[in-house]
């Protein structure tokens, strides 16, 4: 992108288009025709309906190809198509010198990943990968709490069948946000992974569990994640529990709340059962629940993918790094397929 563009990028309202205008797309369609800065030129979609009513909503200008977006003068634009599309269509915008937000998970597999982070590499355009979880304001509220040091974390993504994204397993389509968050948390990408899977409705799995083991901290210590992800049960539940050497987190992204355990924070009762402990007292007859100080999560407020699409466009705004880069959304994709293996190993009959 010229010089002039960007300084025209950075003083102005940003010209956005958006690919793919189904379940996701329409939110972004919605976000970029709202969101302060933003401006929605123009939608690509195969379905001439779903382009009809993009034009309707918004008056934007509707697309049947992405040279025909690229040619509008689009600077900024979110993919949301199928994953399969996702390298194909992002390679193009990206040799135009378009901004690209490409939805989760980046490709269907390490190979597309890569290439797709590899033309990122190249270009000057910003490429960041649509991980919203880390926008989630019970994830900022988590991120948020100091010195968590996690040594055994535990996460459910479980829900009932939508007959959506089936394109994918169930680890690329719902499991892959909490790797993104877990990886972000640790650092780094799991050392090593022991995992089952289930495949029922077709060839790719519906239901997955993996253990994680991930590379020492600074400490030297280990921490291990335990990950759950079901798009065949009988509730909708996203839960994580983290248990840190300092606190204990627990939080609900469906409920938008949680709570934490802080050890400072119990220090005196703490010291004053150790002693009671050690004079041999029965403590039998305490309430646990009475003692303990718990503390609620601080959970903000906000759509998660507006915050995303604001975070991204202020990334265009100041050619900084993208708070998820094309390498996380790599990383990301590199555990899930990680995953799939180990389960493949261990017998899971699957694809
Ligand atoms: N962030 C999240 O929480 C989340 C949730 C669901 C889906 N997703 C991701 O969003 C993406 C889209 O999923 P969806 O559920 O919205 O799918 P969808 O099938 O509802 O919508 C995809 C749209 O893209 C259009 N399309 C398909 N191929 C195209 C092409 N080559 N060019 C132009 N348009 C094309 C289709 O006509 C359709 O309107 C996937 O990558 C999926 O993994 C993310």
């Amino acid at each position: 992108m010229s010089e002039s563009a960007m300084s025209a990028i950075a003083s102005g309202t940003i010209r956005c288009g958006v690919i793919g205008v189904g379940r996701m797309g329409r939110h972004h369609a919605r976000l970029c025709s709202q969101v302060e800065g933003a401006d929605l030129v123009a939608v690509v979609d195969q379905s001439p309906e779903r382009r009809a009513e993009m034009v309707e909503s918004y008056g934007c200008q509707a697309f049947e190809s992405v040279a025909a977006l690229i040619s509008a003068g689009v600077e900024a634009c979110v993919v949301a198509t199928p994953t399969v599309t996702h390298r194909h269509i992002v390679e193009q915008l990206l040799a135009a010198g378009v901004h690209c937000l490409v939805e989760k998970p980046l490709a269907p597999d390490v190979d597309e990943a890569r290439a797709i982070a590899s033309a990122a590499a190249r270009g000057s355009a910003i490429l960041q990968v649509g991980h919203v979880v880390r926008f989630d304001p019970v994830m900022v509220a988590i991120r948020n709490i100091t010195g968590l040091t996690p040594r055994f974390v535990e996460v459910d993504r479980v829900s009932p069948m939508t007959f959506r994204s089936v394109d994918v397993g169930v680890v690329l389509d719902m499991m892959i946000h909490d790797l993104d968050v877990l990886i972000m948390l640790m650092g780094s990408e799991p050392e090593e992974i022991h995992a089952n899977a289930v495949s029922v409705l077709g060839e790719a799995e519906d239901v997955c569990n993996a253990r994680l083991v991930f590379p020492p901290g600074k400490d030297g210590i280990r921490c291990t994640a335990n990950v759950t992800a079901s798009r065949l049960a009988l509730k909708t539940e996203r839960k994580i529990r983290i248990i840190s050497e300092d606190a204990y987190v627990s939080a609900d992204f469906g409920e938008r709340r949680g709570t934490v355990v802080r050890k400072a924070v119990n220090a005196e009762q703490l010291a004053a059962i150790r002693q009671r402990f050690q004079k041999g007292e029965d403590l039998s007859g305490l309430n646990y629940l009475e003692l303990v100080k718990v503390e609620a999560l601080e959970v903000g407020t906000g759509e998660p993918l507006r915050l995303q699409l604001e975070s991204f466009l202020e990334a265009v705004r100041t050619g900084g790094r993208p708070f998820v880069d094309a390498e996380a959304g790599f990383a990301a994709v590199r555990t899930a397929q990680r995953i799939v293996e180990s389960a493949r190993r261990a017998g899971s009959r699957m694809v």
